[in-house]
């Protein structure tokens, strides 16, 4: 039982028995993005730490659970907590829960995340309904043996975000008066935020925010045939823009802002969202 497929089917059998509902979406949410998951109904969790083979989240802030219920007429799944590569796991364990989730028949995932703002046009507060990524410069969430079952070894990524979902997400923000930016999302490995010069260069290379993680995820995703939804909340401008430094504290601050914002338009998202 210890190759990845074993593990993997090992810990979506041991989830989907727990659980009394058949999720149909999934939604992973960044830091500062968990109260989503209190909006969920007939909720039932369980702790990272009781499902076997899960990594451990490390970072404060980060607590680390499923949470199951319904959001409107739908069933759904929230990871509160995710892995990122800057804690020290392999990639192979960042992507783990994705896998798990596609095990378990779920084909629709949200995944959301923090981010700094490159495009000028944005501001700290704005959700950015991701349109594409660049994740060159970190390690391939596929790398190492095709898992056949998934996908193919060379996954096409041209849509790697479902063009539906984004249109979608863009007409219910409107419906409510709220304003919804579209980019690029940029992944740097992390923790330290890029330096001024770095954040020029992917600005000329077309990204319009750059955050820590959603990359992995999104690609293990896409592999396996999942529709997939990208939200970054812009918490901050990234380094050089506004003519200030950068801290966390700010990053958590401006997330507790937005999170009425967040929570409306994805539950409204999460309604209409054809399955
Ligand atoms: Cl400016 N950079 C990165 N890599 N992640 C962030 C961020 C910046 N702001 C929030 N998360």
């Amino acid at each position: 039982m210890y190759d990845t497929m074993s593990r993997i089917k090992e810990t979506a059998e041991f989830i989907s028995t727990k659980l009394t509902i058949k999720p149909e979406i999934a939604v992973i949410l960044g830091s500062g993005l968990g109260p989503l998951a209190e909006r969920i109904e007939d909720r039932q969790e369980i702790e990272y730490s009781d499902i076997p083979n899960f990594p451990i989240t490390t970072v404060e802030g980060h607590a680390g659970k499923l949470i199951a219920g319904s959001l409107g007429s739908k069933k759904i799944l929230a990871l509160k907590g995710r892995f990122h590569y800057y804690e020290g796991y392999d990639i192979s364990q960042v992507v783990f829960p994705v896998r798990v989730l596609k095990q378990m028949g779920i084909n629709n995932i949200i995944v959301t995340n923090a981010a700094g703002g490159i495009n000028k046009n944005f501001k700290p507060g704005d959700i950015m309904a991701i349109t594409d990524h660049i994740g060159l410069f970190a390690p391939s969430a596929l790398r190492g043996k095709n898992i056949n079952e998934f996908g193919p070894r060379f996954p096409d990524m041209t849509e790697a975000y479902d063009k539906d979902a984004v249109d979608l997400i863009e007409k219910v923000a409107a419906a409510l008066g709220i304003e919804i930016k579209k980019g690029v999302y940029a992944y740097a490995k992390g923790p330290m935020f890029e330096t001024p010069a770095e954040i020029i260069a992917l600005r000329a290379m077309g990204a319009d925010a750059v955050g820590m993680s959603t990359v992995p995820e999104v690609v293990t995703a896409v592999h396996s045939g999942m529709k997939v939804l990208g939200i970054s909340c812009i918490t901050n401008m990234a380094a050089g823009i506004l003519n200030q430094k950068l801290n966390h504290e700010e990053v958590i601050q401006t997330t507790r802002d937005v999170e009425n914002k967040f929570v409306s338009v994805v539950m409204k998202f999460v309604e209409s969202w054809r399955i």
